[in-house]
C-alpha cells in the first residue's frame, strides 16, 4: 500500500482564516504548465491566469485583445501544474461587461473547461449583479478595483488611481459592494496605499495588492515583472527576484558562441 503524501489545498475559505489571523496571502500570475509547477511547488497560496497573459505572452500592448478561448487555454495548461495553490482566471475583457448572462456563461465555460476553482473580473458597482449571478451559480469571484487594465482607453493612463477624494470615496463603496454582491476578495491595483489600508480594514475578505501598499491582506505581482524576464517595466511597486531578461540574454549568447566555435556538443553529448 502507498502511502499519499496529503497535499492541503488553498480554497477560498483557507483566504479568509488567513485574513482573520492576519496571515498576508501570496499571489503570483501564471500562464503555462512548467511556470505553474514551480511556484506551485514553492507554495504559493493563490495562482493568478491573468488577462496580462495578453501582454507578456501574446505581445499585445493592452489586456483587452486576450479572448476567452484563448484564457482557457492557459488556465487549462495552469490547472495541470497545480496541487496546491488555488487557481483564478480573468475573465476576459468583452466577455462580461454589461451583460450578468453572459457573465455567467463565460464563467461556467473557465470552470468547466480548465478545471480552474475561481474567475475574477474588473469594476465596481457596474458588475455587481454579474457578481451575484455567477456566485450563485457556485462559482467564486474575485474582484478588481483602482487601476483596471480593461478601462485604460477610458483612463488614458496607468497612474496611480483614486488620489482625489471623489475617486477613493467611489472605490470604498464599490468594494463594500463587491463584498455585498459576494466576492471572496478584492484586487487592489495602484492605488494610495492608506486607501487600501482603510479598505482592506473595513472589508471582511481580503484584499489582494500590486501598488497599493503594505497594508492589503495581500500581493500579487505578474510572474514575467517579478522574475525580471521584462527590462523595460519599472513601476515604483515591483521588486524584481530575478533578472532572467540579463541572465536569458547572456545564456544564448554564449550558446551561440559555443556551437559556431564546434565546442557544442562534445564528446559526452553526442551518441
Ligand atoms: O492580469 C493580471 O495580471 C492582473 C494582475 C495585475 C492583478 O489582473
Amino acid at each position: 500500500m502507498s502511502v499519499q503524501k496529503e497535499i492541503k489545498k488553498t480554497t477560498t475559505r483557507t483566504l479568509l482564516d488567513m485574513k482573520q489571523k492576519g496571515e498576508k496571502i501570496a499571489m503570483l500570475t501564471a500562464y503555462d504548465f512548467t511556470i505553474a509547477s514551480i511556484l506551485d511547488k514553492a507554495g504559493i497560496d493563490v495562482l493568478l491566469v491573468g488577462d496580462s497573459a495578453s501582454n507578456v505572452m501574446a505581445g499585445h500592448e493592452t489586456t483587452l485583445p486576450i479572448t476567452l478561448d484563448q484564457m482557457i487555454y492557459h488556465a487549462q495548461s495552469v490547472v495541470r501544474g497545480v496541487n496546491h495553490a488555488l487557481v483564478v482566471v480573468d475573465l476576459p475583457f468583452g466577455s462580461y461587461q454589461g451583460n450578468s448572462k453572459r457573465a455567467l456563461e463565460s464563467s461556467i465555460r473557465i470552470m468547466k473547461e480548465s478545471g480552474a476553482h475561481a474567475v475574477k473580473l474588473e469594476g465596481g458597482s457596474e458588475v455587481s449583479d454579474s457578481i451575484k449571478r455567477i456566485t450563485s451559480a457556485g462559482i467564486p469571484v474575485m474582484g478588481h478595483l483602482g487601476l483596471t487594465p480593461q478601462s485604460i482607453y477610458k483612463f488614458g493612463t496607468y497612474t496611480v488611481r483614486a488620489k482625489d477624494e471623489e475617486e477613493a470615496d467611489k472605490l470604498r463603496k464599490d468594494a463594500i459592494k463587491l463584498e455585498q454582491a459576494g466576492c471572496f476578495a478584492i484586487v487592489l491595483e495602484k492605488i494610495p496605499a492608506q486607501l487600501a489600508g482603510e479598505v482592506s480594514q473595513r472589508l471582511t475578505i481580503p484584499t489582494i495588492g500590486i501598488g497599493a501598499g503594505a497594508l492589503a491582506d495581500g500581493q500579487v505581482l505578474v510572474t514575467h515583472d517579478f522574475l525580471g524576464l521584462n527590462n523595460e517595466f519599472s513601476p515604483r511597486f515591483l521588486r524584481r527576484y530575478l533578472h532572467l531578461h540579463d541572465m536569458i540574454l547572456d545564456a544564448v549568447k554564449k550558446y551561440s558562441l559555443d556551437v559556431k566555435s564546434k565546442d557544442f556538443p562534445n564528446n559526452s553529448e553526442q551518441y
